[in-house]
């Protein structure tokens, strides 16, 4: 059913009007080149816990409450509350992901005692699936929290029957499964960051199976650990590096503080000698991560989300890390990158310490730091052959001194994306650095806290130099679907993105939340189809423009023929795309109220503090020319204003002044076999290129839907600064919008 439009809501939005002129501290935040249609969601495969066979009535996602998915080349393994499943991405489904195999894997009845007696809801007293890793190349290792008594056991990949006994799932999952923990094989060791009791007061970095002697961070020691948030670990070298978040002891503010870090053990650690860190870390170092807005007022985003794995990136190592700003700020995230030689580098700078309590913290001068250097890794053939034949000083410094004086500085001294004037912050990020044709371009894929995905191009290249900004927003889309992943009446918990996953195979991404697995694909050219300007001016390289007249999706090695142009260097001589603009403009003429005339209007209303409309819209003709523009942000409405600079309005009516700027090309717009311009009534202008189904009608206005025959895609497309409508709602005739439709 339409819905009408959201109720204005002043105070937010005066609110956010200042924020916007805060904004003019951050690099320009253009709106996205394209936004996927939400109907586009209906036809993304999904996993809500069906198995093979019919799908019985009561078979649904309310029960499940996934906690982790694992990939292994074709096969996805969901790790939920009490099950296990593995679902077969091959060979593709359009509609329903189903399991192959489900493994059901409750706590017994006496551990769901102990847990409710030890004062835990019910909900809490089950198994919730925390650690779930490939160990060989046909076992599983996993790790469930077991009504707070974590046990892990080896599990058939085949089969998923469980190999062999169970082991402790201590400082390997956590107890709460409401907690983080990260965890990584490697040389059959495993590294794991969690808590290791009941009350979460234990952060520990652990090592255990493998051949080595088991290890641990110092227990208790703010100057190690203080309420660590743990995000991710990554091998790379010699070492394991730990990515998390933590209040910062060195910062001796009132209030907490809290900043990322990164921090490394030695894989070959042997612990220290009898008298100091025996059984603990000798090589544990930390250090701050630093990405930051420069500026008059340095603007740091301190609160890790995500990282990715160490990628190559225009011929560096390098990770890619999404921060927000803390809850109670304003809202807002950035991607930095770093290079992990200029990770490791730090850990050969300075260390940091505080001489008393009551002392600022400085750095270490150079000669009083001991030799061999403390925290590095010792071996055969070096001076001390193994770490516990350090020399007590050494190991009595690492223990003092885990802290490195210096930041780690992100590539290119600033953010390679910030988003500010959002509702969600950003928490996700995949990266595909193969994409195209000929997978020499880098896509990185951010996801929201609710599931929307925002798609940027990055050149690596022009990211060190240049105002013009490494990225470019290439496509904003949902990955959450309401009908099968249940209405938002759960909350927004159970819309909570857990995993933002890219399945470069089958070109698609998997988006794990609560109750469900979403499968969308990495583009959607065909909404370009038909229009050779549209579909080149998307930039994406996953698309192309074929002989035939159609957008297609571009995996890699594709050699047919076909034209993209991901630089973005021009679309004019491209054509224009059959009388889309022409048309509406043609009915500005005829002396309708242009919607020009109207966003100006209420926008002027909005800046004259009078009262406020109920109406936003954004205008699609303004996309490309948003330049130094403010972004408000309405609920689900975006309200793009261009003010100035080359982003004049175009206004048609009588006093008619500013045109737009000649030189700057042409957004791209929808192709449609019958162009009409449709509103969705108080939120966005949408081009719509499929057939309109007439829903209803109301006061002398219809309203309808967007829909389309079957077998078409539906393609109305809201281009907004940064949100698709929800619901595309059209108004036809001379209604109190004074819109006028085909
Ligand atoms: C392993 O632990 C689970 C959960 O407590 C239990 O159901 C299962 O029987 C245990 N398996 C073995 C072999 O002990
Ligand atoms: C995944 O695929 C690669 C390449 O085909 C293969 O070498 C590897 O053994 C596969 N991994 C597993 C666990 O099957
Ligand atoms: C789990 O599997 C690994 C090899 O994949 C083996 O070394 C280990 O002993 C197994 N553990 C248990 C408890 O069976
Ligand atoms: C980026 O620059 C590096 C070194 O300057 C070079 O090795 C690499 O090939 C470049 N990458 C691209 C995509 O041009
Ligand atoms: C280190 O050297 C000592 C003798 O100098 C030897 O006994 C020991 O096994 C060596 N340890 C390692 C880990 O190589
Ligand atoms: C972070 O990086 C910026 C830009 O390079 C620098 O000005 C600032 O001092 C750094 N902050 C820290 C804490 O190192
Ligand atoms: C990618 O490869 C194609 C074909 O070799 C080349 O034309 C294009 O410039 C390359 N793009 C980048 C960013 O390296």
């Amino acid at each position: 059913k339409p819905t009408p439009p959201p109720p204005p809501r002043p105070a937010p939005l005066l609110l956010l009007l200042l924020l916007g002129r805060a904004n003019g501290l951050f690099p320009e935040e253009p709106p996205p080149l394209s936004v996927a249609p939400r109907d586009y969601l209906n036809h993304y495969p999904v996993f809500v816990g069906s198995g093979p066979g019919r799908l019985t009535p009561t078979e649904g996602a309310d029960d499940l409450n996934i906690q982790r998915v694992l990939r292994v080349n074709r096969t996805l393994f969901i790790g939920d509350r009490d099950n296990l499943y593995r679902v077969e991405l091959e060979p593709p489904t359009t509609t329903e992901l189903r399991y192959q195999r489900k493994l059901t894997w409750r706590s017994n009845p006496s551990d769901i005692n102990v847990c409710r007696m030890k004062g835990k809801q019910e909900g809490e007293c089950r198994n919730f699936v925390k650690v779930l890793l490939l160990r060989d190349e046909s076992t599983l290792f996993v790790c469930g929290s077991n009504a707070f008594n974590p046990v892990c056991a080896n599990y058939s990949m085949d089969t998923l029957q469980p190999l062999g006994d169970n082991i402790s799932g201590m400082a390997r999952c956590p107890y709460d499964p409401k907690h983080a923990n990260v965890a990584l094989f490697s040389e059959g060791m495993l590294f794991t960051a969690t808590v290791t009791d009941f009350l979460a007061i234990d952060a520990v970095i652990y090592r255990s199976l493998g051949d080595r002697p088991t290890l641990r961070t110092v227990k208790h020691d703010s100057k190690w650990f203080k309420e660590p948030y743990f995000v991710h670990a990554v091998e790379w070298g010699s070492h394991i590096y730990f990515f998390f978040r933590e209040i910062a002891m060195e910062l001796n503010y009132l209030e907490k503080v809290v900043v990322s870090r990164v921090a490394r053990v030695c894989k070959n650690d042997l612990g220290g000698s009898p008298r100091v860190l025996e059984k603990q870390w000798t090589s544990f170092l930390k250090a701050r991560l630093n990405c930051s807005v420069p500026g008059d007022s340095h603007f740091y985003f301190n609160v890790l989300q995500a990282v990715t794995g160490v990628v190559s990136l225009g011929g560096r190592p390098v990770v890619l890390a999404v921060f927000s700003t803390p809850s109670n700020s304003i809202p807002g995230s950035a991607v930095c990158a770093f290079d992990m030689t200029q990770v490791a580098a730090v850990f050969e700078g300075r260390f940091r310490e505080q001489k008393s309590p009551e002392s600022i913290w400085t750095p270490v001068p150079e000669d009083q730091v001991p030799r061999p250097r403390p925290g590095c890794c010792a071996a055969p053939g070096m001076q001390y052959n193994a770490s516990s034949a350090f020399p007590d000083e050494i190991l009595n410094f690492v223990k003092t001194h885990p802290l490195m004086d210096e930041a780690v500085p992100s590539l290119g001294h600033a953010p390679w994306i910030v988003r500010t004037l959002m509702r969600h912050q950003l928490t996700r990020v995949a990266v595909d650095v193969g994409a195209g044709p000929w997978g020499n371009h880098t896509v990185v894929f951010l996801g929201s806290e609710v599931g929307t995905v925002l798609k940027f191009l990055i050149w690596p290249n022009a990211s060190t130099s240049g105002t013009t900004g490494p990225s470019v927003f290439l496509e904003e889309f949902e990955t959450y679907r309401p009908d099968r992943c249940g209405r938002s009446g759960g909350g927004e918990a159970g819309q909570r993105l857990l995993s933002l996953e890219l399945d470069t195979a089958s070109g698609g991404l998997l988006a794990a939340f609560p109750r469900c697995v979403v499968r969308v694909p990495v583009a959607r050219c065909q909404q370009y189809s038909g229009c050779m300007k549209n579909c080149i001016g998307s930039q994406d390289p996953y698309c192309g423009w074929a002989p035939d007249g159609s957008c297609i999706f571009l995996s890699s090695g594709t050699r047919g023929a076909f034209e993209q142009d991901v630089s973005g260097a021009s679309t004019a001589g491209l054509g224009d795309c059959t009388g889309l603009l022409r048309a509406s403009l043609a009915e500005e003429r005829a002396g309708l109220v242009s919607v020009n005339l109207l966003v100006t209007s209420s926008v002027a209303a909005f800046v004259v503090g009078a009262v406020v409309s109920g109406f936003s819209v954004g205008w699609y003709v303004g996309l490309r020319e948003r330049r130094a523009g403010i972004s408000i942000q309405l609920h689900n409405s975006v309200l793009g204003v261009s003010a100035g600079g080359r982003g004049a309005w175009r206004r048609r009516d009588g006093g008619g002044a500013a045109s737009a700027d000649p030189t700057s090309p042409p957004p791209p717009f929808q192709a449609s076999p019958q162009p009409r311009l449709l509103a969705c009534v108080g939120v966005c202008v949408c081009v719509c290129a499929c057939r309109v189904r007439v829903q209803g009608a109301r006061k002398g206005r219809e309203v309808c839907v967007c829909a389309c025959p079957r077998g078409l895609l539906p393609a109305c497309v809201c281009v907004t600064a940064g949100h698709a409508c929800s619901v595309p709602v059209c108004v036809r005739g001379g209604g109190p919008s004074g819109l006028s439709v085909g």
